[in-house]
């Protein structure tokens, strides 16, 4: 059995303090599906409505403060507000915001993300993550000829049709897709080696390096290298989703991080330092197949055409390269772990003195909550022993939901995975609030049975 919250006082407070975002979200709800426009903004009994943000904090139409570790969905490693990414932006909104043209900026973007990001010969942008990995996978599938795709249960590369199901497919997926796409179990070698009959039929292999959801689930590195062999031996193009995991794990990504270079990137999120905008990067030939060719007098076609309105838009563009520029030029990258390990290391102190078998982990500016009955150990679980069912998926949704809710009470924004991003300016005060709230939380469990429809069964 889940331990369960006893989690009147935390809900009752959360009411009183949110009384507008309460409000909101009645009409929210006669508007967007479960009130909200993104999936992993639900939140029972209602989310809360931001104001306004200012770099490690967000404020909320009531006025409550929270330490945010939502973080822009991960697009916000320097945090809200920079202020030098503030004036980019506002800078350029001054001189237009769509030129309907090529521009200076979104070159020396793209040759900065070039000079960052070790196996990036040359790119393309696109506007969100979802669309970059949809363009790597259609690049991997002309440039070989080859029809299938392999992804790893869990892994999370945005919702096109290619990405957004588990094994057997889902609701609103073509069978055709379905039938092309292999999805192995995470970090299986022997897995690999089965499929290796049928290798020349795959064009691409795609997978978070870090492991599912920033390495919720994580990878070992000894099997990125495993991959990276397995692929160049059989010609399949070797993605790596570095949505996330860009100039993140390192100034270069993972891949810098991992010195494993793949032969296609997807960069999202903090690359248009938090405002949209997205990029498919990697090796010349592969990019070659957007070019218009000249053969004699007449210009061809592209194998591949690839549009987009807000494509290199110059304010994301601004954005993106004030951002780049400050994590390959400062301490931005390590000083965000730092912060993030403090926390890990507070919040796991006060699950120990609970007597819960609970973990918080993470390798790099993030933290994640292991919620299982059974205690696992942190050397276990970077080193792959852990199932990786015991670490994505199985946590009761409601009992994720009551930790979010109770850390809101408390002045904290958990992201939906649970767990949290960390900026390069979450200081110590940050630290220490976080690890206060997550104790006081740890305070209200008890191990009473929720009854039906969890301890939200209470009224709105
Ligand atoms: C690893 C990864 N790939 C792809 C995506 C999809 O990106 P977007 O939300 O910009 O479409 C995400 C988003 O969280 C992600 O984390």
């Amino acid at each position: 059995m889940p331990v369960k919250f006893s989690i009147d006082s935390l809900l009752n407070s959360y009411f009183e303090r949110t009384p507008r975002s309460r409000a909101i979200f009645a009409r929210a709800e006669a508007l967007f599906p479960n009130g909200v426009t993104h999936v992993g903004r639900f939140l029972e009994p209602y989310p809360v409505y931001v104001e306004r943000a200012e770099a490690s904090r967000k404020w909320d139409v009531d006025g409550n403060e929270y330490v945010d570790f939502f973080g822009g969905h991960g697009a916000l490693l320097l945090g809200h507000c920079h202020p030098e990414v503030t004036a980019a932006v506002q800078s350029q909104a001054t001189r237009g915001a769509h030129f309907g043209a090529s521009h200076e900026l979104e070159v020396e973007w793209g040759a900065l993300i070039q000079q960052m990001v070790p196996s990036a010969e040359r790119l393309r942008f696109t506007i969100s993550g979802t669309e970059a990995t949809h363009l790597a996978i259609r690049l991997a599938r002309a440039f070989t000829g080859r029809r299938k795709l392999v992804r790893f249960a869990g892994h999370f590369h945005g919702w096109h049709d290619h990405v957004a199901f588990p094994a057997g497919g889902a609701a609103g997926i073509l069978p055709g897709i379905v039938e092309d796409t292999i999805v192995l179990p995470p970090n299986d070698e022997a897995a690999l080696g089965e499929i290796s009959p049928q290798a020349k039929e795959i064009a691409a292999v795609i997978l978070e390096p870090t492991g599912a959801t920033f390495g919720q689930v994580p990878t070992p590195p000894s099997f990125l290298h495993t991959l990276r062999e397995w692929t160049a031996q059989h010609g399949v193009i070797l993605i790596f989703d570095e949505v996330i995991s860009g100039f993140r794990c390192a100034p270069g990504g993972a891949q810098q991080y991992y010195g494993v270079l793949p032969d296609l990137t997807t960069l999202a999120k903090i690359v248009a330092g938090g405002y949209p905008g997205a990029a498919v990067a990697g090796r010349k030939q592969i990019l070659e197949v957007l070019d218009y060719r000249r053969v004699g007098d007449r210009i061809h076609s592209p194998l591949v055409m690839h549009q987009g309105t807000h494509n290199a838009g110059p304010i994301s563009a601004a954005a993106g390269l004030a951002t780049l520029r400050i994590i390959r030029d400062t301490d931005a990258v390590p000083r965000a772990n730092r912060t993030a390990s403090a926390i890990r290391d507070g919040m796991n102190a006060a699950i120990r003195k609970h007597g819960l078998p609970w973990r918080v982990y993470g390798q790099f500016s993030d933290f994640h909550l292991y919620l299982g009955e059974d205690a696992v150990s942190l050397e276990d679980l970077y080193a792959g022993r852990v199932s990786p069912g015991k670490l994505k998926g199985s946590a009761p949704l409601e009992l994720i939901h009551q930790i979010r809710m109770g850390m809101l009470a408390l002045g904290v924004d958990f992201i939906n995975w649970p767990g949290g991003l960390v900026s390069a300016v979450h200081n110590s005060q940050d630290i220490d609030r976080t690890v206060t709230a997550f104790e006081t939380l740890l305070q209200h469990l008890a191990p009473a049975p929720v009854t039906e429809g969890g301890a939200f069964a209470v009224s709105r």
